[in-house]
């Protein structure tokens, strides 16, 4: 754990004084129902003990100034409160300024600027959420520094809208929900069409949940994601010719799908599709599977997940099958990639007692296959994101 205190002392001269508040904002891991909550569908994330801190010390002027700990080499970025508008060369702090001007356009009183040291434990760009993260810190930080009348469901639709709107990514709601939303040792069996939500115990017996990161370097999957949701516009619209009638796509069962499956004339819009409505369901038998303790069904579920992102959804790549083949061959009992895929991470339940040897050996064999090492974490949930009290602080 790093010591923010230390932390902040080192970065006293980007603080400015001495009167800091600490802030930490979770990443999460999506146990099963992917790329379903764009289309209303049911989804069950977890957030985890690694995210992202702020440290925060109020300023004078109008200006915002943010510095990662994590980018030692660039300079502080500056966000005057007369220019939230999105700029390219603020890089990383483009996430910041775009919460900022959206309470600012909802008429929230944001007087003064703040300075915000940034340091984060999360991988970059591996699939746990580091943007939303970020995000719905930012959020908390204006919500708490400025005495905001807003509840924190308002914070995580805020967040989605700035990812979409002025960040540019089509995501659905499952991240920032997570992030802002969860309980320690709780996942979120989430309705991504009404918002409803149940904390369900992560009570996993003698399994472990791993996650395992590729340390693919993406780039392309921005687009993907985008190319993605369009296609699931044309496989709706094709449905909607045909005479059904519903508001998002995951209100269809799969009595629905196959009935009408014969009007798709393209393959791959078809199995967009099929993808987008076996994975509701699996993920509803999902939670069902784990309340009643059945582990192995759970593992069976998330098998099945994968095997629809990888060949119905297209999502998946080299890397990933290696570490859900890799871990199923070693004693897993399930895997799955988890996130938006074409790199990132997978999430497996593995006995407790043989973690570390199934780890090592899945560890082998994707440095022998891909020629580079992945990194593995036994999930540890959290708390949504929260001001620190100072108990919590080191
Ligand atoms: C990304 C998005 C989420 C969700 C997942 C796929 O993490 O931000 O909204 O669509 O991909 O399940």
């Amino acid at each position: 754990m790093i010591n923010l205190k230390e932390l902040a002392n080192k970065n006293r001269k980007f603080l400015q004084n001495t009167s800091e508040n600490y802030y930490f904002s979770p990443g999460r891991v999506n146990l099963i129902g992917e790329h379903i909550d764009y289309h209303g569908g049911n989804v069950f994330p977890t957030a985890i003990n690694l995210g992202t801190y702020g440290i925060v010390t109020k300023r004078d002027d109008k200006n915002f100034r943010f510095y990662s700990v994590n980018f030692p080499d660039f300079n502080p970025k500056i966000v005057s409160l007369d220019n939230l508008s999105y700029q390219e060369e603020r890089n990383w702090a483009n996430y910041a300024s775009g919460i900022i001007d959206a309470f600012v356009a909802l008429g929230h009183k944001i007087d003064h600027g703040l300075n915000i040291l940034v340091y984060g434990n999360l991988p970059n760009g591996a699939g746990l959420s580091s943007s939303a993260s970020l995000e719905v810190l930012i959020g908390v930080i204006l919500r708490s520094e400025f005495n905001l009348q807003i509840d924190m469901l308002d914070i995580v639709k805020i967040s989605q809208q700035v990812e979409n709107r002025y960040i540019g990514v089509n995501c659905g709601i499952m991240d920032q929900f997570a992030i802002g939303m969860s309980k320690i040792d709780k996942a979120i069996y989430l309705d991504t069409n009404t918002l409803d939500y149940e904390l369900v115990p992560l009570k996993l017996g003698k399994f472990t949940l791993v996650i395992a990161n590729t340390n693919k370097k993406r780039s392309l999957s921005d687009s993907k994601y985008n190319e993605r949701r369009s296609e699931g516009e044309q496989g709706i619209k094709i449905l909607k010719d045909h005479g059904l009638s519903f508001d998002n796509l995951c209100e269809l069962t799969i009595k629905d799908f196959e009935e009408n499956k014969k009007y798709f004339s393209s393959q791959v819009i078809q199995n967009r599709i099929e993808h987008v409505i076996y994975e509701n369901h699996r993920t509803i038998s999902a939670v069902e599977a784990l309340k009643n303790s059945d582990f192995i069904a759970f593992g069976k579920l998330m098998n099945q997940s994968h095997e629809s992102l990888d060949v119905l959804y297209e999502v998946s790549c080299k890397e990933l099958n290696t570490l859900v083949n890799a871990f199923i061959k070693y004693g897993a009992i399930g895997s799955r990639m988890t996130g938006a895929g074409f790199g990132g991470c997978t999430i497996s339940l593995v006995e407790t007692s043989i973690v570390d040897s199934v780890i090592e050996k899945v560890g082998q064999e994707y440095y022998e296959k891909i020629g580079y090492h992945a990194d593995f974490y036994p999930v540890n949930t959290s708390d949504g994101s929260k001001k620190m009290e100072s108990g919590d602080i080191e």
